[in-house]
């Protein structure tokens, strides 16, 4: 056990003994019989998000994202069909022959360190997948900490997919987070299709995501970083904090990974806790229940459903009949050369606030906030003076289990939890809530 604050810390202090002093931000004593570890500062990682704007050009923003948004909803009914993993590489494989790689246009990537001595890789941060993996642009190095498992290892993501061998090796998050025998995948340029200029994904969400992508040992699932910083008592809780910022330039440090707990100079206010949700698939990623409305007049725009948080994906994507009425409402019109909804100065000047109602509390979601960031329009194909939207269209009607995906462009106006051994997820306003960054 691993208890992280210091209001518990003075009570323990009474009953326990102190066995030993490891460093001066941890302490190892024995409570009831029990080894107790505690730490009194919070392990936070930095990482950074890149625009790549060969990419984000002639739509592929929307893309991409449509791309996720389909695969998450089949994704499900593929795992679950006879079809044998063999079948799913032939098949994933002769559909990217010929066929340019969607890549992600904007990546969130963290420096993760695999082996001893380490080497560096740049992996994209995913609550939407939850298998690690490197070697994708960087070769993987193997050292004195590297063991070949018997498992091969094949994952399909919406803009792409990798295959590989499984190997267990240290993986070192920060020198206070250096997890053992993690199992990860190793992957080649050759072998890895979407994924240029990074080396591969930490992937945050559920465990059960990574459940039948191994083989032959298919029934196996793998315990994801998270699960193992935890049962490796390096972290208290088993649940990850995430923090980002709206930024306006192509390349900035503007997020944080907080592992088993959560870095209250990042929120303001109290979290809002809600159980993921029960409706399926949205159930199977970091799923929750909410529900959209427009302006004063409170306008329906979607119902309360079922959908998911996800850092994979750049736009906050919404069912196609929240999509319209969302048009209705505000007057704006897709743009052909961004994939993007467009709004006039005066519709902008008239635009109100999105509320999203998750739990008991309601999250404001304004004008600036819905607002591409202009310093951006030209990257993406649009013009300077432009105004683009950031909500679009998910490519699919509600009622589907998976109506919604709030992906970056909402994350990055509050501060996130996914707490896996509570099942729940977490939202709290930030300081960047209500920012004029536009
Ligand atoms: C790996 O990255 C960490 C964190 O950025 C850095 O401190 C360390 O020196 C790097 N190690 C190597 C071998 O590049
Ligand atoms: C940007 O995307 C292009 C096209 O996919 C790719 O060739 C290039 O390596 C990417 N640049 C970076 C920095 O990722």
């Amino acid at each position: 056990m691993i208890i992280n604050s210091n209001v518990i810390t003075i009570a323990l202090f009474l009953t326990t003994s102190v066995l030993a002093l490891p460093s001066s931000s941890s302490l190892i004593i024995t409570h009831n019989d029990k080894k107790v570890v505690i730490e009194n500062s919070l392990i936070t990682l930095p990482f950074a998000r890149r625009l790549n704007t060969t990419r984000l050009r002639g739509g592929n923003l929307l893309k991409n994202d449509l791309a996720r948004a389909k695969h998450f909803k089949t994704r499900t009914a593929t795992r679950k069909s006879k079809e044998g993993l063999e079948k799913r590489k032939t098949s994933a494989l002769s559909a990217a022959i010929g066929v340019p790689a969607t890549n992600q246009a904007v990546d969130y990537v963290l420096t993760v360190g695999v082996g001893s001595p380490v080497t560096n890789y740049s992996l994209l941060v995913d609550t939407g997948s939850s298998n690690t993996w490197v070697g994708a642009h960087t070769l993987y190095r193997r050292t004195s900490t590297s063991a070949a498992t018997v498992n091969a290892v094949f994952v399909e993501y919406g803009s792409g997919f990798f295959f590989g061998q499984e190997f267990t090796d240290r993986v070192t998050l920060a020198p206070g987070l250096v997890i053992e025998d993690q199992s990860i995948g190793v992957t080649t340029p050759a072998s890895a299709f979407g994924f240029d200029g990074v080396d591969g994904i930490i992937g945050i969400g559920p465990q059960d995501l990574t459940c039948g992508t191994l083989t032959p040992q298919v029934d196996e699932c793998i315990p994801t970083v998270t699960d193992n910083a935890f049962s490796q008592n390096l972290i208290s809780s088993d649940l990850v904090g995430i923090s980002f910022q709206p930024a306006t330039s192509t390349s900035d440090t503007n997020g944080e990974l907080t592992f088993g707990g959560t870095d209250s100079s990042k929120f303001t206010g109290d979290i809002t806790f809600v159980p993921i949700t029960s409706t399926s698939p949205a159930s199977e990623f970091v799923g929750l229940d909410q529900s959209i409305t427009y302006g004063s007049a409170n306008t329906p725009i979607l119902a309360t459903t079922a959908g998911i948080m996800d850092t994979g994906t750049t736009l906050l994507m919404i069912a196609t009949d929240a999509f319209q009425a969302y048009q209705t409402a505000t007057g704006a019109v897709p743009d052909s050369n961004t994939g993007l909804l467009t709004v006039t100065a005066d519709q902008f000047a008239a635009l109100e606030s999105l509320f999203f109602t998750i739990g008991d509390t309601t999250f404001e979601f304004t004008p600036n906030a819905q607002l591409w960031p202009r310093a951006l329009n030209t990257a993406i194909g649009g013009t300077t003076d432009g105004l683009y939207l950031i909500v679009n269209d998910i490519g699919s009607a509600s009622g589907e289990g998976l109506d919604f995906i709030d992906g970056m462009a909402f994350l990055e106006r509050f501060y996130t939890v996914y707490d896996t051994a509570g099942s729940r997820f977490g939202i709290a306003t930030t300081s960047f809530t209500d920012a004029e960054t536009n």
